[in-house]
């Protein structure tokens, strides 16, 4: 199985495929003053199995579409929205989030939680700007420095992992270097990682590798996974998700 392929079955049953909380979703909604709005157009990029775009097209009057590039993923978004009856509000498309088939301007909303690093913060707020409205919301979520000093091993291991890490500020500057104004910052809680993202999927890592036959590259997936999850516990005051609420001007 190709490496891609494993982490496709690793993470398809997981309600989220990257930190992050309902709660979180509406929070960055009411941030966005987007609850009051009617007839939105919203597009949630790399969407996973939608836990993002469930939360939006319950609480917002709106279209949300969903893309993301792998079909496994949005083959839960399809069942999940039948489940709840939402699936006259949403609706799924595989495209990566850098070439999207969609006009200039068509959207009101483009929210993508844990995903716009795929592209890099910066070059993916500059490419999504010209798919937003005038007033347009973005919101995204990102990995993000909580302090401006920080263990070397850390910096070492984000450094490799994601050299565009970042403190808040810093990442607000690139918003609005890049013509938005920022409505909303906060960092995502510690549970939104340990309870939401890491425990469920350390459950499901012995189903995972039994399916896998304990192949060497199922068996390293584990491993990296792991690694990750003590450097969280052991680091989490030093980095995290931030979520950034911005309207384009
Ligand atoms: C960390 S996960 C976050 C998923 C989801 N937003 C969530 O919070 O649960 C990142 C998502 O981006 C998707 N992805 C990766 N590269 C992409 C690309 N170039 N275009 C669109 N989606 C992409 C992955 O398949 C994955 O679903």
């Amino acid at each position: 199985m190709e490496d891609y392929q494993l982490l496709i079955d690793l993470h398809k049953k997981g309600y989220r495929q990257g930190p992050g909380g309902d709660s979180e979703t509406e929070l960055a909604i009411k941030l966005s003053g987007l609850d009051t709005a009617g007839s939105l157009n919203v597009l949630d990029v790399g969407c996973g199995t939608g836990a993002s775009t469930i939360a939006l097209a319950s609480r917002l009057d709106c279209q949300v579409t969903g893309i993301d590039i792998f079909d496994e993923f949005l083959v839960e978004v399809i069942h999940k929205s039948n489940e709840k009856g939402l699936d006259s509000k949403i609706r799924t498309r595989n495209c990566p989030m850098e070439d999207l088939p969609f006009a200039k301007e068509e959207f009101d909303v483009i929210w993508g939680e844990g995903s716009i690093y795929n592209m890099g913060f910066g070059k993916g707020i500059s490419y999504l700007r010209d798919f937003l409205k005038p007033n347009g919301i973005l919101a995204v979520s990102e990995i993000t420095w909580f302090s401006k000093e920080r263990p070397k091993e850390l910096e070492d291991y984000w450094n490799l992992e994601y050299p565009e890490i970042a403190t808040a500020s810093e990442k607000m500057g690139i918003l609005e270097s890049n013509g938005f104004s920022i409505m909303g910052y906060f960092p995502l809680p510690k549970k939104c990682w340990e309870e939401n993202y890491y425990a469920p999927m350390r459950s499901r890592f012995s189903e995972f590798l039994r399916h896998n036959e304990h192949s060497e590259m199922a068996r390293e997936i584990v491993d990296s996974e792991e690694k990750e999850m003590e450097l969280f516990s052991t680091f989490h005051q030093y980095y995290g998700y931030g979520f950034y609420i911005a309207k384009k001007l």
